[in-house]
């Protein structure tokens, strides 16, 4: 049987690890992402659901769908990222994940994982699913829209996306403290490192932006917030969008958009269709 002294010895063998993962006998492993899930607001009851993760890297919402009762989750990963600094010696694709999956138990019949890009996301590949993780990921692309377009063919019901946001941080305006903090619908665009002196990094959307973005890829009802309402730091300046769907097989609307709530609360069902 597997100690937890075996099971530290085994986290410790790996240079490198993003999430910080609850394992069996009180085990974590040592990531560092700061996350703030409360302020995500994923339904604490996903039972029955299908559930796709993209970028999902270590695995931290993978297996908290599963805790959730998610009756399948598919984990998506490149591995393009790696905050654009890691080394090549440092980088382990998809160890860390199936790591911690076998330490929590679960099977390939309701955790599984493919390396493919976001891009290449399509229901005849991998079929539909109920609800989408979108983490971290939206500012780390070319084309985000091309992405939530992709994850919207292929999700039935709900979306959460986490993204970088503009509100508080705009490089291009002085930095912390000088964002976009009227509600502008805009989006800046890094052709190189300027955003967390970061190459992987391209675009970073206001949060009233990316709730537009959400609902242009054909979520209907779109609510959106800030995690952080003062952030004191760069990597404090994130927002969240929950979008969900009245019609499940809706793909990006062929009507110019109305409008979506980038304020709690205040989604407004069915007003754009
Ligand atoms: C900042 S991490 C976020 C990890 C996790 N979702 C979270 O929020 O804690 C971004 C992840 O997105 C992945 N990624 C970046 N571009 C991608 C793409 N085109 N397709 C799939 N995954 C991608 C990266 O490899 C990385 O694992």
């Amino acid at each position: 049987m597997t100690t937890a002294e075996d099971l530290k010895e085994r986290v410790a063998e790996f240079p490198y690890w993003y999430h910080r993962i609850e394992l069996p006998d009180g085990v974590v492993t040592p990531g560092w992402a700061p996350l703030n899930r409360d302020m995500y607001r994923i339904p604490a009851d996903l039972t029955g659901k299908s559930v796709l993760d993209v970028g999902a890297w270590d695995g931290y919402w993978t297996f908290e769908a599963l805790r959730r009762g998610a009756r399948r989750v598919l984990a998506v990963d490149d591995f393009s990222d790696f905050l654009s600094s890691l080394a090549e010696t440092d980088r382990r694709g998809w160890a860390t994940f199936d790591f911690c999956r076998d330490a929590l138990g679960y099977g390939q019949d309701r955790c599984q994982r493919q390396e493919m890009s976001v891009y290449d996301i399509g229901a005849e590949r991998l079929g539909r699913f109920d609800v989408v993780f979108f983490f971290g990921t939206l500012y780390h692309l070319r084309h985000p829209l091309l992405a939530l377009e992709l994850l919207s063919a292929v999700c039935d019901a709900e979306i959460f996306v986490e993204s970088a946001i503009l509100d508080d941080y705009s490089p291009y305006r002085g930095g912390l403290g000088q964002g976009y903090s009227g509600g502008q619908m805009l989006a800046e665009f890094y052709p190189d490192n300027q955003y967390g002196n970061n190459h992987s990094n391209w675009w970073v959307p206001t949060l009233h932006c990316l709730a537009h973005m959400v609902r242009a890829a054909g979520f209907d009802d779109v609510q959106a917030w800030k995690l952080t309402d003062k952030p004191t730091r760069v990597t404090q300046c994130r927002g969240f969008a929950r979008g969900s769907k009245t019609n499940p097989r809706a793909g990006p609307p062929e009507t110019p958009p109305g409008g979506a709530s980038a304020d709690p609360g205040e989604a407004r069902r069915g007003r754009h269709r």
